[in-house]
């Protein structure tokens, strides 16, 4: 994804810090707002874009960080003046004290990791997946709320401006009866590290993720999904580790059922040429449209990058672009938004029920791939998410 950093100023002007502030009125605002203290483990490519979001959000006081890299801690540490580094979990939990773990570890690590840091009484932002399963993310949610503490997963879209315009769109019924949704996700694939590649990696945790995430948002639960996977690419050359095997798909197409005769189609795939390489403001497409009896809906870019909705409805035949202005909306701000939401309060749309539904939608994508049938699903969330 494109790094896309914002200052302080801009943070605290433009967007969700504006109206805490407001509230708190001008003598409070003469002080510091309430502070989250955050340690983040998982010093490598993404925290580079996390840390800057971090380091600027006013709600946010930066403790430690940790990286079994020990080397990749003290990096980050000396560049964004975090004083306590850490190369284990277990010495971060046991060291300086903070409220928020944010983890940015390997997909395989995070259940564990996010385990360990609820039982010792931290709130918890998880980079995608939050669990490995839906079994293991429902324990993780009760023993949050055993403990008394916060717990969300990316992605954060549903905060966009672009999500929140086709949301209300679909619920003013200006689509006239919805029947189908597509989204594609693609690209060739990171060469910085193998877990991508791995057994609980692959191009659906990875990238249909945000796809999956957006339209359950859109257009509610699935009710059953059925899916194809495969591997295009059976070696990859992984920097720092030379030819690895591919275990993992790297190539998904799935098909969900929303009900009511509702049905989408979500692909992803690490052998996805694009011209843009992976430069998210390039990207010109509809990466997702729906489609009702009485209109169609297009997001032009990505979901994690949104730059309009194009709409076109029977009275006004002709595409018109609407939402252009994404705000403060960045894709990495999850970890933020969830510090803001522990220092004041104010709620937020992420809910982790959600992102245990699109975890439960992917290991159904595997086990319909697997057995050739069409799988139902259990889990549910909070829908819509905007009203
Ligand atoms: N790189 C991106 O652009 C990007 C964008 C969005 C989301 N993500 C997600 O962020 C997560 C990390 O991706 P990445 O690209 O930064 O991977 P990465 O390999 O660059 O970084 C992961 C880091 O976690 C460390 N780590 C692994 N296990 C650990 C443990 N048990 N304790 C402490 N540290 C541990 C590794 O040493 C490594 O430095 C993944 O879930 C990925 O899907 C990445």
């Amino acid at each position: 994804m494109a790094t896309g950093t914002i200052d302080r100023r801009t943070f605290v002007g433009q967007g969700m810090a504006g109206a805490a502030l407001a509230l708190a009125g001008a003598a409070a605002a003469a002080d510091k707002p309430r502070r989250t203290r955050v340690g983040v483990i998982g010093c490598g490519s993404v925290s580079g874009v996390y840390l800057p979001h971090l380091a600027a959000c006013p709600f946010v006081e930066l403790v430690s960080v940790c990286d079994i890299r020990p080397e990749r801690a003290e990096a980050r540490g000396k560049h964004f003046k975090v004083a306590h580094r850490y190369p284990h979990i277990d010495q971060m939990l046991a060291g300086e004290a903070f409220d928020l773990l944010v983890n940015l570890t390997d997909m395989q690590e995070h259940e564990r990791l996010n385990r360990q840091a609820v039982a010792a009484g931290k709130h918890v932002w998880s980079e995608k997946p939050l669990a490995n399963s839906l079994a293991g993310g429902q324990k993780l949610l009760e023993a949050a709320k055993g403990k008394g503490v916060r717990i969300w997963g990316a992605p954060a879209m549903v905060v966009s401006p672009q999500f929140a315009f086709m949301a209300r769109t679909l619920a003013a019924g200006k689509l006239g009866r919805r029947a189908a949704a597509h989204a594609d996700y693609g690209h060739t694939g990171p060469d910085w590290s193998a877990f991508f590649y791995e057994k609980g990696g692959g191009s659906m945790p990875d990238l249909a993720v945000y796809n999956l995430t957006t339209l359950t948002g859109l257009l509610g639960p699935a009710k059953a999904v059925v899916a194809m996977t495969s591997i295009v690419t059976p070696t990859r050359v992984i920097r720092d580790r030379g030819e690895i095997p591919v275990t993992a798909e790297d190539n998904a197409m799935v098909l969900m059922d929303h009900g009511h005769g509702l049905i989408s189609h979500v692909q992803s795939g690490f052998n996805y040429f694009n011209p843009h390489g992976h430069e998210g403001r390039e990207e010109t497409r509809h990466t997702i449209s729906v489609v009702g009896t009485q209109g169609s809906m297009g997001l032009v870019g990505y979901d994690w990058e949104p730059r309009g909705v194009d709409l076109a409805t029977r009275e006004q035949p002709k595409f018109q672009r609407h939402a252009t202005d994404a705000g403060t909306f960045v894709w990495q701000m999850g970890a933020s938004l969830a510090a803001e939401s522990l220092a004041t309060g104010k709620g937020l749309l992420i809910t982790p029920e959600h992102a245990l539904h699109v975890v439960e939608v992917m290991a159904a994508a595997r086990e319909s791939q697997e057995t050739g049938r069409r799988v139902a699903l259990r889990s549910t969330f909070r829908w819509p998410v905007v009203s």
